[in-house]
């Protein structure tokens, strides 16, 4: 089968992936009450075209802090790609790369920062959590920096990880080969001990990961990087404003692809409140249930700066490795430049809440 859509490539990981990976990869917290609105909430939002535009050519380019992308679109921080391909987060980044996309590592990053850094072409950020060792933290962070990332991403609606059903029944754990390299061995232990009935991955959080941590601990890392700082994981309005009071460069609404706490709402869901919060302070980014060009439309319209996209590109890279993982984000950028065109909006900055119906 070619892949024709974002939904060809979902099938086609799901007809070939291991049970458990495929759960890890697919599945929410919870209920997955969550997972399934992020995608059905797209569904709901219609579009309002104009008509009698000159559309002859359309351009899908945006500015986020200080990087230019030729369209919208970043890879949104996933752990381990090498679970799906051996190419991993190589393949990963020369294809966001060669799609003209940001591209978030992941600190579980299966692939070294600095080959990461030599194969991106493009803007390259790392996503951090806090963990209880701020010593590892900062010596990473140093390493990022020297490798030449252009901005941090602190993850903030994980102080924990939370329960997955998929992970629980199958009892997830890394496999041998699959390791989160940038971190010492020594740190990352409990994500490759199985015991039936526990997610590897849950535990291994709950061990590491620093749940005590507030806006005041975020000034501690902002007087340590020069680098500018993203807050991902952000859902309500206060929150926004908080960050923009302390020095935060930009949030991401996120619900964390339903992995986290589940009956939020989906993210585009708290999309307007977020923007409307920072009163264009900040730029706003949104993840979780992006699978078309109209929805990436969609929440330009409300208000996106761009648009980080999850699993799709994990189906990609498992189907056809850096290929595939291309093809993924040149088809959302097709499809949003077919998009903008039937809606009469040639340019991102044309878009606006107008667009909505
Ligand atoms: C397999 C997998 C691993 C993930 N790992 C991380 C991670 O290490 N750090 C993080 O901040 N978010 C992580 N996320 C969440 C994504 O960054 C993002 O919020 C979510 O996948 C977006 O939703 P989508 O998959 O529907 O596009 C992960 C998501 C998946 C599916």
């Amino acid at each position: 089968m070619n892949p024709v859509d974002v939904a060809d490539y979902a099938e086609h990981a799901k007809a070939t992936l291991a049970g458990d990976v495929l759960g890890y990869l697919d599945g929410g917290s919870g209920a997955e009450w969550t997972l399934r609105e992020n995608t059905a909430a797209y569904r709901r939002i219609r579009l309002r075209p104009r008509v009698l535009v000159d559309v002859g050519s359309v351009d899908t380019a945006v500015d986020l802090l200080g990087s230019s992308l030729a369209a919208p679109l970043g890879v949104a921080p996933m752990a381990y790609h090498a679970l799906v391909h051996p190419e991993a987060e190589l393949a990963t980044v020369k294809a966001t790369g060669a799609a003209g996309a940001l591209f978030v590592a992941s600190m579980f990053a299966s692939t070294g920062l600095v080959r990461m850094a030599q194969a991106a072409t493009g803007p390259l950020w790392m996503q951090l959590y806090w963990l209880r060792d701020r010593g590892a933290l900062l010596e990473l962070v140093g390493r990022v920096e020297q490798a030449g990332y252009r901005a941090l991403v602190l993850t903030v609606d994980a102080p924990k990880v939370a329960r997955r059903a998929r992970d629980l029944r199958s009892g997830f754990t890394l496999p041998p080969h699959v390791r989160a390299v940038n971190l010492d061995a020594e740190l990352m232990a409990a994500s490759h001990v199985a015991e039936a009935g526990v997610s590897a991955i849950e535990r291994h959080s709950r061990e590491r990961f620093d749940p005590t941590i507030t806006w005041s601990d975020l000034g501690w890392l902002r007087e340590r990087t020069r680098l500018p700082l993203v807050l991902k994981g952000i859902l309500a309005g206060e929150d926004a404003r908080l960050a923009a009071e302390n020095g935060v460069d930009a949030v991401v609404v996120s619900n964390h692809g339903g992995r986290q706490l589940d009956g939020v709402p989906a993210a585009v869901d708290a999309l307007a409140e977020v923007v409307d919060a920072v009163a264009g302070r900040l730029p706003v980014l949104v993840d979780g249930g992006v699978r078309r060009g109209t929805d990436v439309l969609k929440a330009l319209a409300l208000g996106a700066a761009t648009v980080l996209v999850g699993r799709p590109v994990l189906w990609g890279l498992a189907h056809s490795g850096a290929a595939g993982a291309e093809h993924v984000l040149r088809l959302l950028r097709e499809e949003l430049e077919e998009a903008m065109a039937l809606c009469g909006r040639p340019t991102t900055v044309e878009v606006d809440r107008s667009v909505l119906g």
